[in-house]
């Protein structure tokens, strides 16, 4: 039998996002190695720095260049001097629905040898899964601008919420939940957001009563985000809009450490376009070019990457070996109370790694 070889595009991006993919090709390589399958990197120097230069975040025919892809890996784009909504609108969004990945996928989950900022959160006490709708919602392009500059300025801003856009992500979120606890809450707004809200909730409600084992609760965004902070045990599958699932999932990176470690997935679930993998972090400005990153969350999305390749034994060895330096080292970045810098966690991973039996 052939060993499979993956041709993964590799966009690091801006700031620490070249810092951070280095330590995670890495493992995936070692990864490879050890269950029979290889990588072939398309290096993609596109974002910020390469707007710069060309003034688009990744060339013309980007789309076609990735669509040659298994899969993309993604660093984190972002610069000052380049506005925030280029960098999105440029490369990222583009991607996510070129590709169909409308579900984002983001795990909750507190790591063994991680304190978390709540009190009183034992190991193992946050383990949920905040399914994001990825294509539409509140990340519209509908609306626009009058009066730039005049007295009566105005802007407007629509959001998109089609049943089938929605259906799709919620019926993802209730498969998830069905081979999980069997829990689904539901984040809305259905008493101020008078129009799409309740017809999400209306949505559910209806997928609901084909699944008649599942546990189904609706909160409101704001009272749900209270009780990340306050009863995170609670909580099995979230599903949420394209924004809602954008801020729960800061605040979930959050609780279980630092957003250096939180992981993301845009997943194409048919399988019929390359899925993207990224950290919920950003560019990080304010800590580039200093080795001050933590490169868990980068290993983490390597992790949903080979799980999504369908090699989960590989995936889970990953987690293992981070798992294994936070629990038997001291090898921390400053984020996570430590003094070590990227390139030192980057080693440890690979000794753990290399140790697992
Ligand atoms: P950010 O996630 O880059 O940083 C927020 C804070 O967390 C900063 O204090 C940063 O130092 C810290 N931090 C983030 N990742 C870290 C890591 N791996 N290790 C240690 N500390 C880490 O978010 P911010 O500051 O709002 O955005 C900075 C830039 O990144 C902006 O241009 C923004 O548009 C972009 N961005 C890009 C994203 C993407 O590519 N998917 C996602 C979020 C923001
Ligand atoms: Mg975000």
């Amino acid at each position: 039998m052939t060993s499979p070889s993956y041709r993964i595009a590799v966009i690091p991006g801006d700031g620490i996002g070249t810092e951070v993919m280095p330590p995670a090709q890495k493992l995936l390589e070692l990864a490879g190695t050890r269950y029979g399958f290889s990588f072939d990197w398309q290096e993609l120097e596109w974002g910020c720095e390469y707007y710069s230069r060309t003034g688009r975040m990744m060339p013309e025919d980007g789309i076609e260049q990735l669509a040659e892809c298994d899969q993309i890996f993604l660093g984190a784009v972002g610069f000052p001097g380049v506005p925030d909504h280029v960098s999105l609108w440029g490369l990222l969004i583009p991607i996510r629905r070129a590709f169909r990945q409308y579900i984002n996928l983001r795990p909750v989950r507190l790591l063994a040898g991680i304190e978390s900022p709540l009190r009183k959160v034992p190991a193992g006490g946050i383990d949920f899964l905040v399914v994001r709708e990825n294509n539409e919602g509140e990340y519209s392009e509908s609306g626009g601008r009058l009066y730039r500059g005049m007295p009566q300025e105005m802007a407007i801003q629509e959001s998109i919420f089609t049943r089938f856009g929605v259906e799709r992500a919620m019926n993802y979120a209730i498969n998830l939940a069905e081979q999980r606890k069997g829990q689904l809450a539901s984040a809305t707004k259905s008493n101020g957001i008078i129009h799409t809200m309740p017809f999400w909730d209306e949505i559910l409600r209806d997928l609901a009563k084909d699944h008649p084992n599942l546990t189904v609760s609706e909160y409101h965004i704001d009272a749900l985000a209270a009780l990340f902070v306050l009863d995170p045990a609670r909580f099995d599958v979230v599903v949420a809009s394209n924004l809602f699932g954008d801020i729960l999932t800061d605040l979930g990176a959050a609780i279980i450490g630092s957003i250096g470690i939180a992981p993301s997935a845009n997943l194409n679930p048919e399988k019929e376009f390359p899925s993207m993998f990224e950290p919920v972090h950003g560019s990080a400005p304010d800590i580039a070019g200093q080795g001050k990153a933590n490169p868990l969350g980068q290993v983490w999305a390597a992790s949903m990457m080979l799980d999504h390749l369908g090699h989960e034994d590989a995936g889970r060895d990953l987690i293992a070996a981070m798992e294994q330096v936070l629990t038997e080292t001291d090898i921390r970045t400053p984020d996570l109370g430590g003094t070590a810098t990227t390139d030192e966690v980057s080693d440890a991973l690979v000794t753990a790694f290399e140790s697992l039996s």
